[in-house]
């Protein structure tokens, strides 16, 4: 009988607790004695404080502290890896001169006895500045005397690639297309807004409570800002509310925690509002691509070329890499990929879901699509004339790679076939017009180091532990069900802990490689564990053998990439998405469907990955039609820093039809059971569906991001 939970559709382990609202997030740990904080924020983007008069907020009810660059400690500096050349988050400390770079810039924090005595006293600190005006806006020429064309990504993928000679092959095509596509600003905007509370055990120790998917990261930054060894720091976290690519970098708010709670000799919680989620923690930067692509009669890439600027702000040089995927994603002797990089007064910029891949692949997919009716073929068609059999930028074999079956599957299910190749052609009964668009999907698939603990206890239960986390994907399930499956125990013996940087080492949660990396670490760990219980027993224990227990029988465990097949393969996940939207006379777009199939390894619960897939739709069609931060170019404040006039994607918003499957075998270069990451995939690709598809329902191509219905009609 196969008892296995791998594969299995098995419900959220920790589900009964959120939907009870029994899991409990960072904002909602209380503390003896304590206190509420306030930020206070800089009203201008460029310039420096001439003085901060905290006169009148000193007297205000309730106000227990006020710190600012005056009484502020001396951080020390962040640790050297997170500031290396194109880390995401900021390499300048706080509070330790008076420049400011951007709108809403951290200048310090008013501490109260209430949360709405401390909004209240932050509103009566009067600020005075030498005001400069600010640089917002992508084309200004007065950034360009700022540009720079950074060489890495973070540090590791290359931005700047050439391969063969793309003007020679360009001017030889014998078709052509050159166009600019452009995405703007977009703000993370997860349910939970950041939240820490930071409290003084003793004068050398510190326990956090913060929504952070970089606990161990966060613990080292703590350590070393205010110069403590790494045990003296704890973070606590269990659960996180949403992230989409925030709550992993270095921003302030947790120093300036950290730093009032040790001015007021109490607990403090700093807690954002939603404005603040707009200008206090990364977003993603706009971008301007340009892509210039050939073919021959054939309809085959004989040169592509993908030119983007983006930007940074003065104190970050993180760039997002849009063209990243150009440089393999389809086979062409001749690719040039660029990045080039201006600085703006604007709050600085990090990875948001799918960081380069999902504004990048937009632009990709569609220059494709405009590309593919020039050389007279179907966009499908076209796609498989130019699939890349190896990865021709590292020049290696894929890990695996059954992109070709994502589109004959996706093509059936979706009746590509009924598509008039016309555009405008197609309406529906109502009058709308309807158009079929599609997208390649493409996302890598990484791995990390990560470590786990298990113990067999008296009751029978097995504790794993790692100081991984949960950003509502499903980690504390699908954790479970890899330590049942090695174990051979039912998954409710299985307790699986997270959220405590007092772990074993995990990576932060970002990139798509949680299960590919802590899965590792969760069965080795319990490989070991099963072992060492077989040692001495000989079976697994029954309930009498169990209460003999003196104490609890333990493992650890670490697991690291495998070097060999890391440098000799190329991993990557991939599928094609489908989608029909319906536009309206007002120009109003509604997608009512979308199919999207994904080749991404082993399914380790299709339940959790069809909830991560549906997500990363959504988001995607929120991507395509709504999302867009607005920065005001007098000032550089955003002008719609909230849910009203930024919006998102909502329940009504979601097609009636998600038809989501996927091709489900194991990766046999990837660890043990195959998997590889689900995480960024869904939103990569589906954005320029979308924009494809309302090219076909109208004859009108969008090239900037989102398509409102002002630019249709
Ligand atoms: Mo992703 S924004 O690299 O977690």
């Amino acid at each position: 009988m196969n008892t296995t939970p791998i594969g299995k559709p098995l419900p959220r382990v920790d589900g009964r607790l959120k939907v009870t609202g029994a899991a409990t997030y960072a904002a909602e740990f209380q503390r003896p004695r304590l206190a509420y904080g306030v930020l206070i924020q800089s009203a201008i983007a460029n310039g420096r404080v001439v003085k901060i008069d905290i006169t009148a907020a000193k007297s205000a009810p309730g106000v227990v502290g006020i710190l600012t660059r005056e009484n502020a400690p001396g951080f020390k500096p962040y640790p050297e890896d997170l500031t290396k050349k194109g880390a995401p988050g900021e390499n300048r400390m706080p509070l330790q001169d008076d420049e400011i770079h951007y709108a809403g810039q951290h200048l310090g924090v008013v501490v109260a006895e209430t949360f709405e005595q401390a909004t209240y006293a932050a509103s009566l600190v009067r600020v005075m500045y030498q005001a400069q005006p600010p640089i917002v806006d992508l084309p200004d020429q007065r950034a360009a005397s700022t540009a720079t064309t950074p060489e890495k990504f973070i540090g590791r993928e290359d931005l700047q690639v050439k391969r063969g000679d793309v003007d020679g092959a360009l001017a030889g095509a014998a078709h052509k297309i050159d166009a600019t596509y452009s995405t703007p600003i977009e703000n993370h905007n997860p349910i939970e807004t950041y939240s820490s509370t930071a409290e003084w055990e003793a004068t050398d120790r510190l326990l956090v409570h913060e929504c952070t998917r970089g606990i161990k990261q966060l613990q080292r930054l703590l350590a070393a800002c205010f110069g403590l060894p790494a045990e003296n720091i704890r973070i606590i976290c269990p659960f996180i509310g949403g992230a989409f690519g925030s709550k992993g970098f270095q921003w302030s708010q947790t120093l300036l925690a950290a730093a009032a709670a040790r001015l007021v000799q109490r607990p403090v919680k700093l807690t954002f509002s939603r404005p603040q989620m707009f200008d206090s923690a990364g977003q993603r930067a706009r971008t301007e691509q340009h892509f210039t692509v050939g073919t021959d009669n054939n309809g085959k890439l004989v040169g592509l070329r993908h030119a983007t600027t983006t930007h940074s702000s003065p104190v970050s040089e993180y760039t997002e890499p849009c063209g990243n995927m150009s440089r393999m994603l389809y086979s062409s002797p001749n690719v040039d990929v660029t990045h080039r990089l201006v600085k703006l007064n604007l709050t600085s910029p990090c990875p948001m879901r799918a960081p380069g891949e999902c504004p990048g692949v937009f632009a990709l997919e569609c220059a494709m699509d405009e590309i593919a009716p020039e050389s007279g073929i179907d966009p499908v068609e076209f796609r498989l004339r130019n699939y890349a059999d190896r990865d021709e930028h590292q020049n290696k074999p894929w890990s695996m790679k059954n992109l070709r079956e994502c589109y004959e599957r996706g093509a059936k299910k979706f009746a590509w076939s009924k598509r008039n190749p016309k555009p405008a052609s197609m309406r529906g009964p109502d009058g709308s017009q309807i158009g079929f668009g599609m997208a390649t999907v493409i996302y890598p698939a990484a791995q990390q180091k990560a470590g786990a603990t298990a113990s067999l206890n008296k009751d029978g239960t097995v504790i794993v532990r790692s100081a991984t986390h949960e950003i509502g994907a499903g980690t504390y399930t699908a954790m479970s069900q890899l330590a049942a499956d090695t174990l051979g125990v039912p998954v409710e013996k299985v307790r699986f802990e997270l959220g405590d940087s007092a772990f074993p080492v995990a990576p932060n949660n970002g990139g798509s490689w949680l299960t590919a990396s802590v899965g590792p670490a969760v069965i080795g760990v319990c490989g070991d564990l099963k072992k060492k219980v077989l040692d001495q027993f000989g079976h697994w224990p029954n309930e009498q053998e169990l209460a003999s227990l003196s104490e609890p029988i333990q493992t650890e465990f670490t697991s690291e990439p495998n070097k060999n097949e890391r440098e000799k393969f190329s991993f990557f996940s991939y599928g094609a998405v489908f989608v029909e939207v319906h536009v309206d006379v007002f120009g109003q777009v509604r997608v009512k469907r979308a199919t999207g199939v994904y080749d991404a390894g082993r399914m380790i619960n299709p339940k959790l990955a069809r909830s991560q897939i549906m997500g990363g739709l959504l988001f995607a069609i929120s991507t395509a039609l709504f999302e867009a931060t607005i920065p005001d170019e007098a000032t550089g404040r955003v002008v719609n820093a909230n849910l009203a006039e930024y919006h998102v994607a909502v329940h009504a918003d979601t097609p009636p039809e998600f038809d989501i499957d996927f091709i489900d075998k194991p990766d046999p270069h990837m660890p043990d059971l195959g998997a590889r990451g689900i995480g960024e995939i869904g939103i990569t690709g589906a954005p320029a569906a979308v924009a494809n598809a309302i090219f076909h329902a109208t004859g009108k191509r969008v090239r900037d991001l989102p398509i409102t219905p002002d630019k249709l009609i």
